[in-house]
Order: C-alpha cells, then sequence, then structure tokens
C-alpha cells in the first residue's frame, strides 16, 4: 500500500511517500480502506509517535489519528460492526496512524460516519472534536449560563469547543487573531479578543472556565480572568498545581481518549446541523509533508485533511 512514513524522528522532512506492507488486523481490531486522514501538525513532535504502548521505538511510524474510511475486514473477535460500512475515529497514538491506504484500528475506537459528511470532513472530526468534548464536560463540567474563554479557538480543537460551549448554552469569549473573528462569532462566540493587540486579562474577569489550547504565556496569565473555584483546563501544557492552589482554582491537563459513544453523540449533533467540522486544507496523501509545513506555520483555521482515496460521489 501507499503510505507515508518517517524512518528517523524529526519534523515534515522526515515524511517520505513510499511502499509499506498492508497491516492485518488483530483480535479485537478492524482494518479500514482509509478514504481520509486527519493531521495534528504538532504530533511529530509527541514521543508516542515513534513508540508502542510498552513503550519500545517504533520506528518507520505513520503520522494520522484521525479516520474516516470503510471497513475492509475484521480480526477475530468483532462483531458489532461490518465489511463495508464507513466509520471514523480516533487512532491511539502509539500505533501507526491514517496517512496510507489502510490502516487497523481498534474497533471498540470506531463509530459510524456522520451521514451528512464525506470523508474529507469526517477526518476533521475525531481528534479535535473528542478533546474539545472531554474538555469541557468530562474535566470542566460546563453548564448551562457558565462563562468560557477559549484560547485558540479557530483552530482544530478551538473550533469544535466554541460550537459545543455554545450548544450546551454557556458564554463563549475567544482569543484568536482578528481575521478568525467574524468567523468565531458565526460559530456562537458572543466575544472575540484579538490575542495581538489585547491582552485578555485586562478586558475579561470572572469567568467560570478557560480552555487552553495555547499555552505558555497565554496559560499563565489564564489565572487571572478565572473567578475562585473556576477551573482551567489546559490540552497545550501541563498546568502546575502550585499556580492553581494559588487561584484558588482548579488546573487540569489531559490527553484525549478515543470514545465510541462520544463519537455516536458528536455524530448525531453533526447530522443535526447543530455542529460542523471546520477543514483549513484537503491535499492528496502525497502531499503529506506539504500538510504538515503548513499547519506547523500556525494561524490555522480548523483541520487540516489528506485525502487518501478518491472523494465519493454525493448524492
Ligand atoms: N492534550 C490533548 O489531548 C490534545 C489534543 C489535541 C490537540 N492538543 C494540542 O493542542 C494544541 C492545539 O491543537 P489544535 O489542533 O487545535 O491546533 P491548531 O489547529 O494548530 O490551532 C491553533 C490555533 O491557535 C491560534 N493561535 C496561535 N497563537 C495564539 C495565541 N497566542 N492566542 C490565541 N490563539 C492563538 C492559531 O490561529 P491564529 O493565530 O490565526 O488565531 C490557530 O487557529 C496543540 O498544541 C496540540 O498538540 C492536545
Amino acid at each position: 500500500m501507499k503510505a507515508i512514513r518517517l524512518h528517523a524522528r524529526g519534523g515534515p522532512e522526515q515524511i517520505v511517500y513510499e511502499d509499506a506492507p498492508r497491516p492485518a488486523p488483530a483480535a479485537g481490531e478492524a482494518l479500514l480502506r482509509v478514504h481520509a486522514a486527519g493531521i495534528t501538525p504538532t504530533e511529530l513532535t509527541w514521543t508516542e509517535t515513534y513508540r508502542t504502548p510498552d513503550g519500545r521505538e517504533r520506528l518507520p511510524t505513520i503520522p494520522g489519528h484521525d479516520v474516516s474510511g470503510v471497513v475492509e475486514t475484521l480480526g477475530p473477535g468483532v462483531s458489532d460492526l461490518s465489511p463495508g460500512e464507513a466509520v471514523y475515529g480516533l487512532i491511539a497514538f502509539p500505533r501507526d496512524g491514517s496517512a496510507a491506504e489502510y490502516v487497523a484500528v481498534k474497533a471498540a475506537d470506531l463509530a459510524p460516519k456522520p451521514r451528512a459528511l464525506d470523508h474529507a470532513h469526517a477526518a476533521a472530526v475525531p481528534l479535535s472534536a473528542l478533546t474539545a468534548w472531554q474538555a469541557l464536560f468530562d474535566h470542566a463540567g460546563l453548564g448551562a449560563g457558565q462563562r468560557i474563554l477559549i484560547h485558540g479557538a479557530a483552530g482544530g480543537v478551538g473550533a469544535f469547543a466554541v460550537q459545543l460551549a455554545r450548544r450546551r448554552g454557556a458564554q463563549v469569549a475567544a482569543t484568536a487573531s482578528a481575521r478568525h473573528h467574524d468567523f468565531l462569532r458565526e460559530l456562537g462566540a458572543e466575544a472575540a479578543i484579538d490575542y495581538r493587540t489585547t491582552r485578555f486579562e485586562e478586558v475579561l474577569r470572572d469567568v467560570d472556565v478557560v480552555l487552553d489550547t495555547v499555552g505558555g504565556d497565554t496559560l499563565e496569565r489564564s489565572w487571572r480572568v478565572l473567578r475562585r473555584g473556576g477551573t482551567l483546563v489546559s490540552v497545550a501544557a501541563p498546568v502546575p498545581p502550585e499556580a492553581a492552589r494559588d487561584a484558588g482554582a482548579r488546573g487540569v491537563f489531559f490527553i484525549v481518549e478515543p470514545s465510541r459513544a462520544q463519537l455516536v453523540e458528536i455524530a448525531r449533533l453533526i447530522d443535526a446541523g447543530e455542529v460542523r467540522p471546520v477543514l483549513e486544507a484537503v491535499l492528496p496523501l502525497a502531499r503529506a509533508r506539504e500538510a504538515f509545513e503548513r499547519g506547523l506555520a500556525g494561524h490555522v483555521r480548523g483541520k487540516i485533511v489528506l485525502q487518501v482515496q478518491e472523494p465519493e460521489a454525493r448524492p
């Protein structure tokens, strides 16, 4: 099969488009014919990209943890999927990903693809939407009427977080560069703050929840806008416990986990037209290096997706 692989740790310069062995599904796994793969620009820096689940080195490695495709065959013990079924999912980090014509995925990590989306749009959903969902609802316990500040709101995670928070009935403030502000208001943000010209802590206070997808100085300054007893969730960097204590707030850093149940619920919201994925670009698999370079240059709006099979005809 054709695949994108890295034979050494590094950045996009290590990416090669080449022939690789087609994986075989183990017990509990499905082999998917990949139609589209979502990339996360930073994934080439993650330890898990080059490790097996038990910590051994894993090279060459295939990136891409978002997948949308069709079940080709099933490993032993899988009874809840069928060959020919269109599915989407988040592939666990310490294993080969979806930037290839085929990928083996734990069946439990897959859910039926949203019917309203083609594969390219479906591949923009799992990692970003699950991260936003788990941050807002599992870790911050966001409720109706609460005030939330979302940093990096135009990015892959941020764009889902704005929509999900608004739908929950929260009041959403968002940081992003100015060119994204109209778009963020369309998604449901009530206030958009240009982080290049305005210090958010000078215009906001007493928010219930901060969702940080940026890290660094943005995370450090976020304590000042939280009410006492509020929650800061970061997906970009570990949250120092002493900073949370000093602010009288709760601080959480977590790594997203695959969840079929949450993907089913997210697909339901997408099919009902309540939430939508945002695509910065769709590029062919062979141009994966360019896709990563574009993502790492920053300032994207939503996700970058690799098209692996020709787009399907739409009814
Ligand atoms: N822990 C986890 O499980 C998990 C899961 C998913 C992602 N992540 C991490 O979360 C981070 C974000 O991922 P992503 O895929 O959403 O990123 P992304 O799609 O690359 O988006 C980042 C966004 O942040 C904006 N931005 C840059 N600097 C900013 C600043 N100082 N203030 C506000 N916005 C700023 C960028 O556009 P503008 O500058 O034009 O506004 C861009 O829209 C990455 O570090 C990723 O590795 C972690």
